[in-house]
């Protein structure tokens, strides 16, 4: 019989630093899709607070709440097995107060039963990074574009563009491992600086629209699968599209409302006699 996959821990993703086979990370907010990104062999799965957006339909992810993601970590770690799962810490869980950034993790480990959470800043957070993992809760950070930072970045925008930005999220990024981050995302910055910083830290870097000299690859998981209405096409220069799930989910909405308007759907064998 095949041994089974071990499971994939800081510990092993940590041990992959700089290795030959880089992380795939996608995100997954329920348990159907979830179980298909275990049994796919995906390293990590990420809970984002990107739900906001891909599932809830807002405009940023600032509305979400703790509650939403305790509830989205719960379900989703139903379905994985042998990934890495990690949720984000939402807009306002941990900004206020290190005592409400550790309880806010607390919840999405105990009732999300999350392995890690994902929290974005860098040298402002810093120290609810060390309690965290004084703690025994594993952190992985956010630097470069942080979406819950989108009205203070003035939009969704490529960052690090100025030596004085590129500065400051290497800074962040240094910040995050000094504290003991065991990974860093890097989101849309030059290629040349996510891999200054994968080089500085010892964290290992997981990039989204930031070239491929991050030891790991995220993306949202709607992105990749194209989980758009069909008339939608909307794909950011750095998502690569492995599916066109919206056009064939639309497909077989539009075939099955055919099907019953002209009485094909059921069958006489799809009825009991
Ligand atoms: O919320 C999210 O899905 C994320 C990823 C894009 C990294 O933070």
């Amino acid at each position: 019989m095949a041994e089974a996959p071990s499971k994939v821990t800081t510990v092993s993703l940590r041990a992959r630093k700089a290795g030959a086979e880089k992380i795939a990370v996608v995100t997954a907010y329920d348990v159907v899709f979830a179980r298909l990104a275990d049994a796919a062999g995906l390293d990590v799965v990420l809970v984002g607070d990107s739900v906001g957006m891909v599932v809830q339909g807002a405009p940023s992810t600032l509305p979400v709440t703790l509650d939403e993601m305790v509830y989205h970590t719960r379900i989703v770690s139903r379905g994985v097995r042998r990934a890495h799962l990690v949720a984000d810490l939402p807009f306002m869980s941990y900004q206020a107060s290190i005592e409400d950034g550790l309880r806010a993790a607390g919840r999405l480990v105990k009732e999300g039963r999350a392995e890690a959470v994902k929290l974005e800043g860098g040298v402002a957070v810093a120290e609810l990074v060390r309690r965290l993992v004084g703690a025994g809760i594993p952190v992985m950070g956010h630097v470069g574009l942080t979406p819950q930072s989108v009205h203070q970045l003035g939009g969704f925008k490529l960052q690090g563009r100025t030596d004085e930005q590129r500065a400051r999220i290497l800074d962040d990024a240094r910040a995050l491992s000094d504290a003991g981050a065991y990974a860093i995302v890097i989101e849309t910055v030059p290629h040349s600086l996510a891999a200054d910083i994968t080089r500085a830290v010892p964290a290992v870097t997981i990039g989204i629209g930031a070239g491929g000299a991050c030891d790991g690859q995220v993306l949202v998981m709607h992105d990749l699968l194209g989980l758009e209405p069909a008339d939608v096409d909307r794909k950011p220069r750095f998502v690569r599209r492995y599916a066109e799930m919206g056009k064939t989910v639309g497909a077989a909405f539009k075939a099955y409302a055919d099907d019953v308007r002209a009485g094909r759907f059921p069958s006489a064998a799809e009825s009991y006699d």
